[in-house]
Protein backbone atom coordinates (compact mmCIF):
# COMPACT_ATOMS: atom_id res chain seq x y z
CA UNK A 1 0.00 0.00 0.00
CA UNK A 2 0.90 3.07 0.59
CA UNK A 3 4.67 3.52 1.34
CA UNK A 4 5.89 4.70 4.72
CA UNK A 5 7.64 7.67 3.72
CA UNK A 6 4.60 9.14 2.27
CA UNK A 7 2.32 8.60 4.91
CA UNK A 8 2.08 12.97 5.93
CA UNK A 9 -1.55 14.13 5.20
CA UNK A 10 -1.58 18.02 4.27
CA UNK A 11 -2.06 19.34 6.86
CA UNK A 12 1.22 18.54 8.90
CA UNK A 13 3.73 19.45 5.77
CA UNK A 14 5.49 22.13 6.57
CA UNK A 15 4.66 25.42 3.98
CA UNK A 16 8.56 25.77 3.14
CA UNK A 17 8.10 22.37 1.16
CA UNK A 18 9.15 22.82 -2.43
CA UNK A 19 6.74 24.76 -4.58
CA UNK A 20 5.68 26.54 -1.68
CA UNK A 21 6.72 30.49 -1.49
CA UNK A 22 3.32 32.35 -0.51
CA UNK A 23 2.74 35.80 -1.95
CA UNK A 24 1.62 36.20 2.54
CA UNK A 25 3.43 35.57 5.42
CA UNK A 26 0.05 35.68 7.75
CA UNK A 27 -0.83 31.73 6.71
CA UNK A 28 -1.91 28.63 9.50
CA UNK A 29 -2.28 25.27 7.60
CA UNK A 30 -5.31 24.56 9.45
CA UNK A 31 -5.57 20.72 10.48
CA UNK A 32 -9.01 18.60 8.88
CA UNK A 33 -10.24 15.47 11.26
CA UNK A 34 -10.06 13.02 8.24
CA UNK A 35 -6.28 11.52 7.44
CA UNK A 36 -5.02 10.76 4.03
CA UNK A 37 -5.03 7.01 5.10
CA UNK A 38 -8.40 7.24 6.28
CA UNK A 39 -9.76 8.22 2.80
CA UNK A 40 -6.77 5.65 0.94
CA UNK A 41 -9.06 3.34 3.16
CA UNK A 42 -12.01 3.98 2.34
CA UNK A 43 -11.28 3.45 -1.55
CA UNK A 44 -9.11 0.83 -1.22
CA UNK A 45 -6.27 2.27 -2.77
CA UNK A 46 -3.49 4.58 -2.39
CA UNK A 47 -3.34 7.91 -3.93
CA UNK A 48 -0.82 8.10 -6.51
CA UNK A 49 0.44 10.17 -9.46
CA UNK A 50 1.38 8.62 -12.84
CA UNK A 51 2.97 11.42 -14.99
CA UNK A 52 3.32 11.16 -18.28
CA UNK A 53 5.80 12.98 -20.36
CA UNK A 54 7.12 13.46 -23.92
CA UNK A 55 6.55 15.34 -26.78
CA UNK A 56 3.05 16.14 -28.39
CA UNK A 57 1.86 13.45 -30.19
CA UNK A 58 4.18 11.33 -28.43
CA UNK A 59 0.80 9.42 -27.25
CA UNK A 60 0.57 10.49 -23.54
CA UNK A 61 -3.24 11.26 -23.68
CA UNK A 62 -3.92 8.31 -25.71
CA UNK A 63 -2.38 6.31 -22.91
CA UNK A 64 -3.43 8.27 -20.09
CA UNK A 65 -7.05 8.14 -21.20
CA UNK A 66 -6.78 4.05 -21.85
CA UNK A 67 -5.51 3.24 -18.57
CA UNK A 68 -7.94 5.87 -17.07
CA UNK A 69 -10.69 3.67 -18.60
CA UNK A 70 -9.57 0.56 -17.29
CA UNK A 71 -8.82 1.41 -14.14
CA UNK A 72 -12.16 2.17 -13.64
CA UNK A 73 -13.93 -0.37 -15.28
CA UNK A 74 -11.80 -2.19 -12.29
CA UNK A 75 -13.56 -0.17 -9.63
CA UNK A 76 -10.34 2.59 -8.75
CA UNK A 77 -10.97 5.98 -8.04
CA UNK A 78 -8.88 7.77 -11.32
CA UNK A 79 -8.56 11.35 -12.32
CA UNK A 80 -7.10 11.72 -16.12
CA UNK A 81 -5.32 15.53 -16.11
CA UNK A 82 -4.54 16.62 -19.83
CA UNK A 83 -2.74 19.69 -20.84
CA UNK A 84 -5.16 21.20 -23.73
CA UNK A 85 -7.67 20.78 -20.72
CA UNK A 86 -6.18 22.29 -17.96
CA UNK A 87 -5.06 24.86 -20.35
CA UNK A 88 -8.57 25.92 -20.81
CA UNK A 89 -9.33 26.24 -17.41
CA UNK A 90 -7.31 26.52 -14.57
CA UNK A 91 -3.86 27.38 -16.62
CA UNK A 92 -6.09 29.71 -19.15
CA UNK A 93 -3.81 32.76 -18.51
CA UNK A 94 -0.75 30.55 -19.11
CA UNK A 95 1.15 30.33 -22.23
CA UNK A 96 4.00 28.43 -23.55
CA UNK A 97 7.35 30.59 -22.49
CA UNK A 98 9.46 28.48 -20.10
CA UNK A 99 8.55 30.85 -17.13
CA UNK A 100 4.76 29.63 -18.34
CA UNK A 101 5.39 26.03 -18.57
CA UNK A 102 7.16 25.81 -15.09
CA UNK A 103 4.27 27.76 -13.56
CA UNK A 104 1.84 25.44 -16.06
CA UNK A 105 3.62 21.93 -14.11
CA UNK A 106 3.94 23.58 -10.75
CA UNK A 107 0.03 24.22 -10.47
CA UNK A 108 -0.68 20.55 -11.96
CA UNK A 109 1.66 19.03 -9.58
CA UNK A 110 -0.37 20.94 -6.66
CA UNK A 111 -3.78 19.78 -7.87
CA UNK A 112 -2.26 16.16 -8.30
CA UNK A 113 -0.41 16.55 -4.57
CA UNK A 114 -4.52 17.55 -3.70
CA UNK A 115 -5.96 14.53 -5.49
CA UNK A 116 -3.63 11.99 -4.27
CA UNK A 117 -4.68 13.59 -0.45
CA UNK A 118 -8.45 12.84 -1.55
CA UNK A 119 -7.10 9.40 -2.00
CA UNK A 120 -7.18 9.19 -6.10
CA UNK A 121 -4.75 8.08 -8.16
CA UNK A 122 -4.08 10.98 -10.78
CA UNK A 123 -3.22 10.26 -14.70
CA UNK A 124 -1.18 13.80 -15.64
CA UNK A 125 -0.63 14.22 -19.54
CA UNK A 126 1.70 17.18 -19.64
CA UNK A 127 4.99 17.70 -22.17
CA UNK A 128 6.41 18.87 -19.39
CA UNK A 129 10.16 19.58 -21.25
CA UNK A 130 11.92 21.00 -18.57
CA UNK A 131 13.80 18.28 -16.36
CA UNK A 132 13.79 21.05 -13.24
CA UNK A 133 10.10 21.50 -13.42
CA UNK A 134 9.74 17.48 -13.35
CA UNK A 135 11.63 17.44 -10.29
CA UNK A 136 9.66 19.76 -8.62
CA UNK A 137 6.70 18.00 -9.54
CA UNK A 138 8.14 14.88 -7.74
CA UNK A 139 8.97 16.89 -4.82
CA UNK A 140 5.46 18.47 -4.53
CA UNK A 141 3.55 15.64 -4.96
CA UNK A 142 5.59 13.36 -2.50
CA UNK A 143 8.60 11.47 -4.35
CA UNK A 144 6.68 7.68 -2.80
CA UNK A 145 3.91 9.37 -5.02
CA UNK A 146 4.91 10.07 -8.24
CA UNK A 147 6.32 7.73 -11.47
CA UNK A 148 7.43 9.68 -14.02
CA UNK A 149 6.73 7.85 -17.63
CA UNK A 150 8.46 8.47 -20.45
CA UNK A 151 6.88 8.44 -23.97
CA UNK A 152 9.94 8.27 -25.39
CA UNK A 153 8.93 8.35 -29.22
CA UNK A 154 11.33 10.59 -31.25
CA UNK A 155 10.71 13.87 -33.10
CA UNK A 156 10.58 11.95 -36.51
CA UNK A 157 7.32 9.51 -35.49
CA UNK A 158 5.59 12.13 -33.08
CA UNK A 159 5.70 14.92 -36.53
CA UNK A 160 4.83 11.86 -39.42
CA UNK A 161 2.12 11.27 -36.84
CA UNK A 162 0.64 14.94 -36.37
CA UNK A 163 -3.39 14.66 -35.25
CA UNK A 164 -3.58 18.41 -34.71
CA UNK A 165 -1.75 19.35 -37.74
CA UNK A 166 0.48 21.67 -35.18
CA UNK A 167 4.37 20.13 -35.77
CA UNK A 168 3.11 21.62 -40.06
CA UNK A 169 1.97 24.57 -38.56
CA UNK A 170 4.91 25.26 -36.42
CA UNK A 171 7.55 24.29 -39.68
CA UNK A 172 6.05 27.34 -41.20
CA UNK A 173 6.42 29.32 -38.09
CA UNK A 174 2.72 29.97 -37.66
CA UNK A 175 3.60 28.39 -33.90
CA UNK A 176 6.34 29.76 -32.13
CA UNK A 177 7.94 27.74 -29.31
CA UNK A 178 6.72 24.70 -29.97
CA UNK A 179 8.43 21.86 -28.29
CA UNK A 180 11.13 19.57 -30.54
CA UNK A 181 11.03 22.76 -33.49
CA UNK A 182 11.45 25.55 -31.38
CA UNK A 183 11.38 25.29 -27.90
CA UNK A 184 13.85 21.82 -26.07
CA UNK A 185 12.11 18.74 -24.66
CA UNK A 186 14.50 17.55 -22.00
CA UNK A 187 14.04 13.99 -21.55
CA UNK A 188 14.03 12.02 -18.38
CA UNK A 189 17.41 10.92 -16.70
CA UNK A 190 15.42 8.23 -14.47
CA UNK A 191 11.95 7.49 -15.60
CA UNK A 192 10.03 4.93 -13.44
CA UNK A 193 9.12 3.54 -16.84
CA UNK A 194 10.19 4.12 -20.48
CA UNK A 195 6.85 3.46 -23.19
CA UNK A 196 8.68 3.46 -26.83
CA UNK A 197 6.77 4.27 -29.50
CA UNK A 198 6.69 0.67 -31.01
CA UNK A 199 4.45 -0.39 -28.42
CA UNK A 200 0.91 -0.96 -28.92
CA UNK A 201 -1.19 0.85 -26.44
CA UNK A 202 -2.68 -2.54 -25.53
CA UNK A 203 0.79 -3.48 -24.55
CA UNK A 204 1.25 -0.18 -22.73
CA UNK A 205 -1.29 -0.38 -20.63
CA UNK A 206 -0.49 -4.17 -19.20
CA UNK A 207 3.22 -2.42 -18.52
CA UNK A 208 1.50 0.35 -16.59
CA UNK A 209 -0.69 -2.13 -14.97
CA UNK A 210 2.46 -4.09 -14.19
CA UNK A 211 4.20 -0.85 -12.12
CA UNK A 212 0.56 -0.02 -10.52
CA UNK A 213 0.54 -3.19 -8.83
CA UNK A 214 3.73 -2.94 -7.68
CA UNK A 215 2.95 -0.08 -5.83
CA UNK A 216 0.12 -1.46 -4.28
CA UNK A 217 -3.02 -0.63 -7.01
CA UNK A 218 -4.71 -3.66 -8.40
S1 LIG B 1 3.75 22.03 -21.31
O1 LIG B 1 4.95 22.20 -22.15
O2 LIG B 1 3.42 23.25 -20.56
O3 LIG B 1 3.85 20.84 -20.44
P1 LIG B 1 1.12 21.14 -22.07
O4 LIG B 1 1.22 19.66 -22.01
O5 LIG B 1 0.47 21.85 -20.94
O6 LIG B 1 2.59 21.75 -22.36
O7 LIG B 1 0.32 21.57 -23.39
C1 LIG B 1 0.73 21.05 -24.63
C2 LIG B 1 -0.39 21.15 -25.66
O8 LIG B 1 -0.60 22.52 -26.00
C3 LIG B 1 0.01 20.46 -26.94
O9 LIG B 1 -0.54 19.15 -26.96
C4 LIG B 1 -0.57 21.31 -28.02
O10 LIG B 1 -1.88 20.85 -28.36
C5 LIG B 1 -0.72 22.67 -27.41
N1 LIG B 1 0.28 23.67 -27.80
C6 LIG B 1 0.00 24.93 -28.24
N2 LIG B 1 1.12 25.64 -28.44
C7 LIG B 1 2.17 24.84 -28.12
C8 LIG B 1 3.59 25.02 -28.12
N3 LIG B 1 4.17 26.17 -28.47
N4 LIG B 1 4.37 23.98 -27.74
C9 LIG B 1 3.80 22.81 -27.37
N5 LIG B 1 2.47 22.57 -27.35
C10 LIG B 1 1.65 23.57 -27.71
Amino acid sequence: MTPKSDRTDLATRALSEPGANPASAHLTRQPGQVSRQERERALGQPGLTVWFTGLSASGKSTLASALERTLVNRGRAVYYLDGDNVRLGLNRDLGFSHEARSENIRRIAEVSRLFNDAGLIVLAAFISPYRADRDRAREIVGPASFLEVYLSAPLAVCEARDPKGLYRRARRGEIPEFTGISAPYEAPLAPELILPAEMSVVQAVEALLALLLSRGVS
